[in-house]
């Protein structure tokens, strides 16, 4: 057999761990291949979250969070960070995810020293750089780079052809998400109690239609999120809704949340979810209301309408399958989406459809097979 190809995994957020702690399993598991994990830290507490429901022990730790960081801080630091890891573990491949400043940051540091980068998630395009910001900018930096673009779906893998991406370095194959998903599903069926933890919440509200929200995006810091809370506190003057909102550790997101919602009887504003209790979460609610790319993905796979808090989306299968709606940041133009789907019970139903076009739990192991292709292992 050759030699066991070293590939560094890099990430630092919330959403890279859930989506690449699959592939990470299986690279493990996998002896054609010696994983690396290298962590930034761009989050702290959440990131932490999920290595520890995941099981992953990183090897390299930058713990390169600071509050409120600033862009370009978390960029530059990221750059040199990650360097000095790729320098002293000089990697075969380097894999990031997505379209954070991590992923960004480190598929740069992998291409100044010619080292091929793996794109997980690759080819989401929204057509806007200010709409996600700065993850528009961040996935054409990673697109532009990439050795091998793994493409959830038919869609991102047309995005970069579009950009004369040649066809055989694009895979579709399906989103590592839905593999994180039927994982967390199987191991909260095997051991309930690891998201028993919103049982009081959810006989708080029984009888009550239950909203679950998440907000985090920059583009929305100032304006979008203050009439994002204003249209959260105008739904949840029903009388008939409860609204369970984690809400981001973000202090841009926090102050305007706590300061509109903070004490209203039907707004349980809580900290950020482990994964069991956010799928736990997704399976209580009966419609989500989010900007965050994840929760586009996992909502129709469980055949829970989603309102989308964005301008565009660089998710269109979700939209033409029915089951989510942009809403922008619009007070009006959100509650009257929100109590449509409340109130018109034809309208719910046509949304409320499972649908999943995002992958069929075997991305993962898609994804590690064609690498090992790439580098010439046998299967
Ligand atoms: C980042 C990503 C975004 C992704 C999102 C997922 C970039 C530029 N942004 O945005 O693409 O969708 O993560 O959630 O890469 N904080 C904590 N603890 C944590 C996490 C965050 O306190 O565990 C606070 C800190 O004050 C930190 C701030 O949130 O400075 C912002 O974190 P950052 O990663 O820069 O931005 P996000 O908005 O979380
Ligand atoms: N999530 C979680 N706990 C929460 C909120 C979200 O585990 O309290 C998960 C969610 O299931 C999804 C991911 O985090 O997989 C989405 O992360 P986020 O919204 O922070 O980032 P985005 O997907 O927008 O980049």
């Amino acid at each position: 057999m050759n030699k066991p190809t070293k590939i560094l995994v890099v990430f630092g957020t919330r959403p890279e761990a859930i989506k690449l702690f699959p592939v990470i399993a299986a690279l493990k598991a996998d002896p054609r291949f010696a994983c690396v994990v290298c962590v930034s830290a761009q989050h702290r507490q959440m990131l932490d979250q999920v290595l520890e429901i995941a099981g992953i022990v990183p090897d390299h730790d930058l713990d390169l969070m600071r509050p409120d960081q600033t862009l370009d801080g978390l960029t530059a630091a990221l750059l040199t960070g990650l360097g000095q890891v790729m320098d002293a573990e000089k990697p075969d491949r380097v894999m990031v995810q997505g379209d954070t400043a991590t992923a960004m940051a480190g598929a740069l540091a992998a291409y100044y020293r010619k080292v091929p980068v793996d794109h997980v998630e690759a080819g989401l395009r929204s057509g806007n750089i200010l709409h996600p910001w700065p993850e528009e900018v961040n996935r054409k930096i990673i697109g532009s780079i990439a050795s091998l673009h793994f493409a959830p779906t038919e869609v991102s893998e047309a995005a970069l052809l579009a950009e004369n991406v040649a066809a055989d370095r694009v895979h579709v194959t399906g989103n590592t998400v839905i593999d994180a998903l039927h994982w967390v599903t199987e191991r909260i069926a095997a051991q309930p109690s690891l998201a028993g933890g919103l049982a009081d919440l959810a006989a708080r509200f029984a009888g009550k239609r239950i909203i679950g929200v998440t907000s985090h995006r920059r583009e929305n810091f100032g304006g979008g999120m203050e009439t994002i809370a204003e249209a959260i506190r105008r739904i949840a003057d029903r009388p008939d809704v409860a609204v369970i909102f984690p809400v981001h550790l973000n202090p841009n997101v926090r102050a305007v949340m706590h300061r509109a919602l903070g004490g209203l009887d039907n707004v349980a504003l809580i900290e950020p979810l482990d994964y069991p209790h956010f799928a736990r979460l997704l399976a209580l609610a009966d419609i989500m209301l989010t900007d965050s790319g994840g929760v586009q993905e996992e909502a129709p796979a469980l055949g829970k309408p989603v309102l989308v808090m964005r301008e565009t989306t660089e998710r269109p299968e979700g939209v033409s399958a029915g089951t989510a709606r942009l809403v922008g940041t619009d007070v009006t133009v959100i509650v009257t989406e929100m109590f449509t789907l409340l109130d018109d019970k034809a309208a719910y139903e046509t949304m409320a459809r499972a649908h999943n076009p995002f992958g069929d739990g075997h991305a993962a192991s898609r994804i590690v097979e064609l690498v090992a292709n790439e580098v010439g292992h046998q299967a």
